[in-house]
């Protein structure tokens, strides 16, 4: 963000930023003269709300996330054991906060202790890392495939916390399981059961639950294939999955509201440590959500919005292969907001690297993957990847920008 304000010229294929012209306007315009004009619901909207959440907000939301389960269940042949289990979906397990932000700091905060450790994929959200870092954790990388998470590899380093009796500090598995940010992956639900299967397999040594925390920000921005159920419809989710997203980046990213669904006995932890941090999420922010949910204005923008990303993600695949083609790697997303791309051939692509003050001289700047993994000894960080991000460019910028890349390149290895 600091290299972008002080280059105005540059194209931004960097920050997170979702698309700008689509932002829905006009329907957040109508919806808040709507609550404010009537009389039952502008005072209610103006004033305090509950610490858990608007009660119809957690509700809606909750039958939200079951009936993507049910749907995804039933759409796909793959039995990877996945039942859905009414008693998890239900408003009180559900935590409603400011952006699915908040609630994976304030889980932070509860489940770890300094020196804990915490598994993190490879790579993985650099938000959580930083989040990670400030409470002390010590994160483990597991190495991922197209498909999601490496089992083979999680079991190896479950394997050697073991042997070096580390369990007793393993808390969690921390999975972006839906167009992941960075890579795009989205992870199969045959691998999310092994995964949990392989977490629960440690519970003895460890003395306590050991979570798998599903981080499902971008799972409505899918724009191809299909959905895939979650890890609450796992065996034993109960009591070991978190599941969090938000109402943030499928409707405006501005409107901070996210949530978190998880075993009760954390979920009344969560809550308080939620009440000392502000004592519940804006109510007039849930209350845009809540009417923008029954009143279709969601379903219908995020249909348009997934069209949207679908082509601009197209854009910056054609430009990709035009521009790229020789010089950089890429697995076509299907979701989300981001192309991860590889350099072929040697070089780095790291903030310090030939190629970022390259890319920096023709006024490109986009994320080193080399952030995007955890701090961890055990093994190299990957140097020679990078996170281009199509939300928040125009599609020219993004042409535009992935010419100027390719030119970096190229200028570095003299061609
Ligand atoms: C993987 C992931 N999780 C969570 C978030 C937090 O988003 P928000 O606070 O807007 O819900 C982001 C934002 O970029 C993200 O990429």
């Amino acid at each position: 963000m600091d290299q972008a304000l002080s280059h105005p010229h540059i194209i931004s294929l960097a920050a997170g930023f979702t698309d700008n012209p689509s932002l829905p306007v006009e329907e957040t315009r109508e919806i808040v003269q709507e609550l404010l004009a009537d009389e039952r619901l502008a005072r209610p909207s103006l004033q305090y709300g509950s610490t858990l959440g608007d009660a119809a907000l957690r509700r809606r939301t909750v039958d939200r996330i079951r009936d993507g389960d049910f749907a995804a269940l039933k759409s796909t042949a793959e039995d990877a054991g996945g039942r859905l289990n009414e008693s998890i979906y239900q408003p009180q397990s559900l935590q409603i906060t400011h952006g699915s932000q908040q609630i994976l700091y304030m889980l932070t905060e509860v489940l770890f202790d300094p020196g804990d450790i915490v598994l993190v994929e490879d790579p993985t959200y650099f938000v959580f890392l930083g989040m990670a870092q400030s409470h002390g954790l010590r994160c483990r990388g597991v190495r991922m495939t197209p498909e999601g998470i490496d089992v083979g590899h999680l079991e190896t380093v479950l394997q050697s916390l073991r042997k070096a009796g580390e369990l007793p500090r393993l808390k969690m598995l921390y999975l972006v399981s839906y167009s992941q940010n960075p890579s795009g992956v989205t992870t199969s639900l045959a691998r999310k059961a092994e995964a949990l299967r392989l977490l629960r397999s440690c519970e003895k040594h460890a003395g306590h639950t050991v979570y798998l925390l599903e981080d499902a920000a971008y799972r409505d921005l899918r724009f191809r294939g299909s959905d895939v159920a979650s890890a609450l419809v796992l065996p034993g989710a109960a009591k070991r999955v978190i599941y969090t997203s938000t109402y943030s980046k499928p409707f405006a990213t501005g409107i901070r509201v996210g949530y978190g669904l998880m075993p009760a006995a954390l979920g009344r932890v969560v809550t308080r440590i939620k009440g000392n941090h502000d004592f519940g999420t804006a109510h007039l922010l849930q209350r845009i959500v809540i009417r923008a949910l029954e009143s279709g204005r969601f379903d219908g923008h995020l249909t348009a919005l997934q069209r949207r990303y679908g082509q601009k993600a197209a854009v910056m695949g054609r430009a990709l292969r035009e521009q790229c083609g020789d010089l950089l790697e890429w697995v076509e997303p299907s979701g989300g907001l981001y192309y991860w791309a590889r350099l072929r051939g040697r070089g780095t692509s790291g903030p310090k690297s030939r190629l970022f003050k390259a890319a920096l001289k023709e006024d490109v700047l986009y994320v080193p993957g080399a952030l995007c993994y955890a701090d961890d000894r055990t093994r190299l960080k990957p140097d020679n990847e990078l996170r281009l991000s199509f939300g928040n460019a125009s599609e020219e910028h993004i042409a535009e920008g992935i010419a100027r890349l390719g030119r970096a390149i190229r200028s570095l290895r003299g061609r």
